[in-house]
């Protein structure tokens, strides 16, 4: 029985400043949609056309669609949110490549990305480098 009331107490204290931070972040985000992530400022390199037409063109033959959307936050974040956050530079493009390669968590949140390890370091790069010209390709 006291098990049942220090459990009761557990749980009571454990969600009344979640509840508290919570209403904070909502505060936050009505202001702006897209700041669950930091920007990484920096200037955009030269696009190079062929290798993200070809990223564009491997994405649609792999399972990047599963989780990944253009627009929208799936189980992975908007493509173009991840062009949002990254200037479309060369570090980046390797940055994410590798990631795309083995896989991974933490720079979004939770979920986990899965490994592709059957992708050659290439094919990830023109990847990457499509997903980050997103937001580039009208300036
Ligand atoms: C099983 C679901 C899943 C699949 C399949 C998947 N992704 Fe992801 N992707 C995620 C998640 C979840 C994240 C966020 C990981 C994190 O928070 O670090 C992510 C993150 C990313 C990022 C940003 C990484 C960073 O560190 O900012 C890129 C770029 C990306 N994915 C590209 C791809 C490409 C290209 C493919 C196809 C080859 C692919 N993803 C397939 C779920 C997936």
């Amino acid at each position: 029985m006291t098990r049942f009331f220090f459990l009761l107490f557990l749980t009571s204290t454990a969600c009344a400043p979640l509840d508290k931070k919570e209403s904070k972040e909502n505060e936050l985000s009505s202001s702006k949609t897209d700041d669950y992530f930091r920007v990484v400022e920096g200037h955009d390199e030269e696009i190079d056309q062929d290798l993200i037409k070809k990223g564009e063109v491997l994405i649609a033959y792999s399972d990047c669609l599963d989780c990944h959307k253009i627009e929208n936050r799936a189980k992975g974040p908007a493509f173009l949110d991840i062009a949002k956050r990254y200037p479309y530079q060369e570090v980046y493009i390797n940055l994410l490549s590798r990631k795309i390669i083995n896989g991974g968590n933490g720079s979004w949140g939770n979920p986990i990305m899965s490994a592709h390890p059957n992708l050659s370091f290439e094919d990830s790069k023109a990847m990457a480098a499509y997903v980050l010209s997103l937001d580039k390709l009208e300036d």
